[in-house]
């Protein structure tokens, strides 16, 4: 294996050696230096290209090909941080947001391409990943993940990280390599410049077709001739005069073969112009025992290769099986997190609008349509729908939404990307948020929630919180319960919405596990202290926050009413009126005036306390969901039975208790 290894070097070798460089001034290819990444500062090219046009910046395009995780315009998009460009890379790829291409497929992204301050200077495209495995390095992040559109070298130079130092999280700024077209090659009729990745099997006049340019122009634009060889997983400049459209891949590219391809020439038909694909290797003659070592292990061992532990540099520590089970599994597991995997697994389950479905279904986002803030109306085949614009990323909403079936939790079913924003699209709900029916009183279109609504409405939340809690995997803590994110439907169904900071809570190991956040946000009134103290996440949260709903539903008071007039917080308030002298009177001061007498007041007396243990302080000292729905359930059921006329009996005997 060894020697055969060895004479594919020594072939290599001869061909780096048969390459004549005629230096055109235009950008000089990147001639696989890429692979050296002991040297960063040894080959400027491998930086990025050159500052040689008149413009600062420009629009630029750069090509990628779909990966099992990267597999659609919109997890490309978010990869190559061109989102903002996302409806024209639909249009351009002639693919919708989240459609999966087939793997050969060539897609074309747009990028903000300038040049940078530094110097020498060089254009790029600023991109960011944050590293998810512990296998990542300097070197796989470029070659792999970015399919060489950056380089380890352009990595370390952008990065404060040493290569020795990389850990999982740590968000890295990714130069993506792109260029502006200089003064002749403008003259010459280009007006862009797209980085195409070089893959097996490629040739420049096969890139020159594949583009509809000229070869000369391609070969000018990268400083090579005819006889010049190119290397897989190195950027090619090319040189278009519009903007690109859908790349046809004439034929899927062959998979690494064992010795390097001689393509048959270019279709221009003279056999001398040849452009070779080979494997070669940067670096000097120190390092030949290495680099065949290397040459054989990324020949032979593939996935050796991919799983060790190499320290960011060339991959080279492959005898580091120590890490490899967990390095893989990292991988394997799908660590990915934030924007793409949300997007990608949403594919699945939920339906993919696009921008017009929704303009249309909004009539444009018509005020007539505005329900909320940024919440639409919108009309899809019939069924009306709630649509949310929301910005940036709003992965972790979508990722749980789309795993939920629960009744009383809000469904999601469906969304957009468009120019950076998420349209999502819930289910409607007729009867609009439970504040506006329990604070609302200035619009006469409210009728006062009956007892029985306003029970039922309480069971339902601790039905959908119970299910958040213990019957989802992993539980989630909902983090931002209030009665202006419970949604009710015609029939007055509850349903929890707004998962935007909604997380995930570990397997709550009892002892020390608990989760701190020092990003505190939320509503005034419906916070855990521990969670205004300390950020302390817990299920906890939850059950205090319901335990404000529920004496909302009582009193029909706001969470924070009038605090800046000195008004206290519901929670605060239920504790003095059960713990005063006269409960049963202080009770019925505290409930909502407008059931006037049409409730029964023993249970309203168990709710209260119920709520009142939801808003302990002490964390501990509340109730799990699980206990508060199953009290609920008693108290609905006690409540459907119960008659109004009842009522003047049952509290006549109640006061003759005490
Ligand atoms: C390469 O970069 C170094 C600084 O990093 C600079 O001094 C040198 O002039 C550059 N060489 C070329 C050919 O641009
Ligand atoms: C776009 O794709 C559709 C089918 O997916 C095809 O019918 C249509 O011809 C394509 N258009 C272009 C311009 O390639
Ligand atoms: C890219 O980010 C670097 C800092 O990481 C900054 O210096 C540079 O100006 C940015 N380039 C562009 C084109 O935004
Ligand atoms: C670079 O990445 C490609 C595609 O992922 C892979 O086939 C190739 O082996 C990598 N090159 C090196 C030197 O690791
Ligand atoms: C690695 O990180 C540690 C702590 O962040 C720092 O002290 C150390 O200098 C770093 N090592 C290198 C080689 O940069
Ligand atoms: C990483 O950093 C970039 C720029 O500094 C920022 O735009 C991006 O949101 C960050 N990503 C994450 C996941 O923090
Ligand atoms: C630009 O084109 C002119 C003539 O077309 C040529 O003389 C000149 O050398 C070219 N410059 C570069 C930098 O290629």
């Amino acid at each position: 294996m060894e020697f055969v290894s060895l004479t594919f070097f020594s072939f290599f070798s001869f061909l780096l050696l048969l390459q004549p460089r005629l230096l055109l001034s235009q950008q000089a290819y990147v001639d696989n230096k890429q692979l050296n990444c002991e040297n960063p500062s040894n080959n400027n090219i491998t930086q990025g290209f050159s500052c040689t046009g008149p413009l600062t910046s420009c629009r630029a395009y750069v090509t990628f090909r779909p990966t099992a995780v990267y597999n659609s315009l919109v997890t490309v998009a978010y990869l190559l941080n061109s989102q903002p460009y996302i409806s024209e890379m639909t249009s351009i790829n002639n693919l919708t947001d989240l459609e999966h291409p087939p793997p050969d497929t060539l897609v074309i992204a747009p990028v903000d391409c300038a040049c940078t301050s530094s110097s020498p200077s060089y254009y790029q495209h600023n991109a960011s990943y944050v590293l998810q495995s512990v296998s990542d390095t300097y070197f796989l992040l470029a070659n792999d993940t970015y399919q060489g559109l950056s380089t380890c070298q352009a990595l370390i130079a952008e990065n404060p990280y040493s290569a020795v130092n990389l850990s999982v999280g740590m968000n890295l700024t990714v130069p993506v390599r792109c260029a502006c077209p200089t003064a002749n090659q403008s003259s010459a009729g280009a007006k862009y410049l797209l980085t195409y990745l070089v893959t097996w099997g490629d040739s420049i006049s096969a890139i020159a077709k594949m583009f509809g340019v000229s070869e000369k122009s391609v070969l000018d634009a990268n400083e090579l001739t005819v006889t010049s060889v190119i290397y897989p997983f190195t950027p090619i400049l090319v040189p278009l005069s519009t903007e690109p459209t859908k790349i046809e891949t004439a034929s899927p590219p062959a998979s690494p073969p064992e010795a390097p391809s001689v393509p048959a020439g270019g279709n221009s038909g003279s056999s001398k112009k040849w452009v070779f694909v080979g494997v070669g290797v940067g670096g000097g003659g120190l390092a030949v025992a290495l680099v065949a070592l290397a040459l054989w292990f990324f020949c032979y061992n593939p996935q050796k290769r991919k799983q060790s532990k190499s320290s960011g540099l060339t991959p080279k520590k492959f005898s580091d099986t120590s890490a490899t089970d967990h390095a893989s599994l990292a991988v394997k597991g799908g660590s990915f997190s934030g924007f793409s995997s949300g997007i990608r697994e949403a594919i699945d389950t939920l339906t993919v609008y696009t921008f017009q479905d929704l303009q249309i279904a909004t009539g444009f986002f018509s005020k007539g349509n505005k329900i909320k803030g940024s919440v639409y109306r919108g009309k899809f085949k019939n069924d009306d729908a709630a649509v949310k614009v929301l910005k940036g990323d709003v992965s972790g909403e979508i990722n749980i939404l789309r795993q939920i079936n629960h009744a009383n939790i809000v469904r999601l079913s469906g969304f957009c990307v468009h120019e950076g924003n998420t349209y999502l699209v819930y289910e409607y709900a007729e009867n609009g948020s439970l504040s506006d029916w329990l604070h609302s009183k200035k619009f006469e279109s409210y009728s006062v929630l009956s007892w029985k609504q306003r029970v039922q409405v309480a069971y339902h939340i601790a039905d959908a919180l119970n299910y958040l809690h213990n019957y989802t995997n992993p539980p989630y803590v909902h983090k931002n319960l209030k009665t202006s994110n419970v949604l009710l439907d015609a029939n007055f169904r509850a349903m929890v919405a707004n998962f935007g900071l909604a997380r995930a809570v570990e397997d709550s190991d009892e002892e020390g596990g608990l989760q701190m956040t020092r990003h505190v946000v939320g509503t005034q009134g419906y916070m855990a202290p521990e969670y205004i103290e300390n950020g302390v996440i817990t299920p906890k949260l939850d059950v205090f926050a319901f335990g404000v709903v529920m004496l909302e539903l009582l009193s029909g008071r706001e969470a924070a009413g009038d605090t800046k007039n000195g008004e206290e917080l519901l929670s605060a308030a239920i504790k003095r009126v059960l713990d005063g002298d006269s409960v049963r009177e202080n009770l019925r001061g505290f409930i909502d005036p407008s059931l006037k007498d049409e409730y029964p007041l023993d249970l309203a007396f168990s709710m209260a306390e119920l709520a009142k243990r939801c808003v302990s302080n002490d964390l501990n000292a509340r109730p799990q969901m699980a206990e508060v729905f199953m009290t609920l359930s008693k108290t609905l059921s006690s409540s459907l039975d119960w008659d109004p006329s009842d009522e003047f009996d049952r509290s006549q005997s109640m006061s003759h208790g005490q």
